[in-house]
């Protein structure tokens, strides 16, 4: 009777009836966009589109029945949490969530690996977002329980990029030939990290506009050269608007300036509003991985080619995927 439970030191992750161990994802961290190719890309998109249908017929289905996810949250979110929390529920699972951690044993001091190998002795796979880049990764190397990181400091944010990338696919139909504008804090901005880096397994142009102080990463840019992925930087937008199929705006992440009067100095630089539409074109979108502040007027929220709300829509079904596959169930 009990031969297929593991013994519970061991270092197998989970073992239940009727996985598919022979997933790449099965029982593997989710920490980098560099993990991808575009074969990943591909199965992750048509798993996320089969959830996506799933979702629009039954509602929720028992394919993670009995799995749980701990959602541990060192910083604020809104959108990642809940998606993956809808994710887990509409799959039939349960979640543990921890998006306070003051009210955890992190207050008491415990470290980042202690809380880790707490939560994976109850559940089967963690989402992380931690302030310091590197901390999933180093989550990761103490967790014998899938790590999926949720935003990593400045680092990444790899199931932003990929719910990011599907969404170009769903809304522009195909991802190469396109001229790809990030524009607003890239240097701070994780999101347009992850998002930059996956783009060059695709055929694009890629913009970056912003002011100087918050310019794309050197180190960064020179990764994307390498690759052959043709850039230009640039400090405002009119010059490339017109030839832009996506624009990316993000938000200012004030909370990683040192220096709360440089982020009040930069504050409007960079609106997109309705005339700036009357110069793009017909069939472009407008991404924004939310919350927005100031960078996207409100009155733009009308126009077919905003697609930030239907961009954080497309998140759940992304995150369904991922869970299913790191779980053995996709
Ligand atoms: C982003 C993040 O946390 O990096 N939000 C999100 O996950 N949708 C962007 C931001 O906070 O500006």
């Amino acid at each position: 009777m009990t031969k297929n439970i593991p013994p519970i030191n061991s270092k197998i992750p989970h073992l239940p009836f009727g996985d598919h161990q022979d997933s790449p994802f099965y029982g593997r961290d989710i920490i980098s966009v560099k993990q991808f190719n575009r074969e990943h890309l591909d199965y992750i998109f048509d798993v996320a589109h089969e959830m996506y249908e799933m979702v629009a017929r039954v509602g929720s289905f028992d394919l993670l029945k009995g799995k749980i996810l701990a959602s541990l949250f060192y910083e604020p979110s809104t959108r990642t949490s809940s998606s993956f929390t809808s994710a887990m529920e509409r799959l039939g699972g349960s979640v543990i969530p921890i998006n306070n951690v003051s009210y955890s044993s992190v207050t008491k001091g415990e470290s980042l690996p202690d809380t880790v190998r707490t939560l994976e002795a109850y559940a089967d796979v963690i989402v992380l977002r931690h302030p310091e880049v590197g901390s999933s990764a180093l989550a990761a190397k103490y967790a014998r329980k899938p790590i999926i990181n949720a935003g990593d400091g400045i680092g990444e944010h790899p199931t932003q990029a990929l719910l990011d990338l599907f969404t170009i696919h769903e809304e522009l139909g195909q991802v190469d030939g396109l001229t790809v504008t990030l524009m607003g804090d890239l240097k701070y901005g994780r999101t347009v990290h992850s998002l930059a880096r996956l783009l060059t397994l695709y055929d694009v142009k890629l913009n970056y506009v912003s002011p100087d102080l918050l310019s794309f990463p050197s180190e960064l840019f020179d990764e994307i050269a390498a690759t052959g992925i043709s850039q230009a930087s640039y400090q405002s937008l009119s010059p490339v608007l017109a030839d832009t199929d996506v624009l990316y705006v993000t938000r200012v992440q004030k909370e990683r300036f040192e220096d709360p009067v440089n982020h009040e100095a930069l504050k409007g630089a960079y609106v997109v509003t309705t005339d700036t539409m009357t110069d793009a074109k017909e069939k472009m979108i407008v991404m924004h991985p939310l919350p927005r502040v100031w960078e996207i007027d409100m009155a733009v929220d009308e126009d077919p080619r905003a697609a930030y709300f239907r961009q954080m829509a497309y998140g759940q079904y992304i995150r369904m995927a991922l869970l299913a596959m790191v779980l053995g169930k996709a």
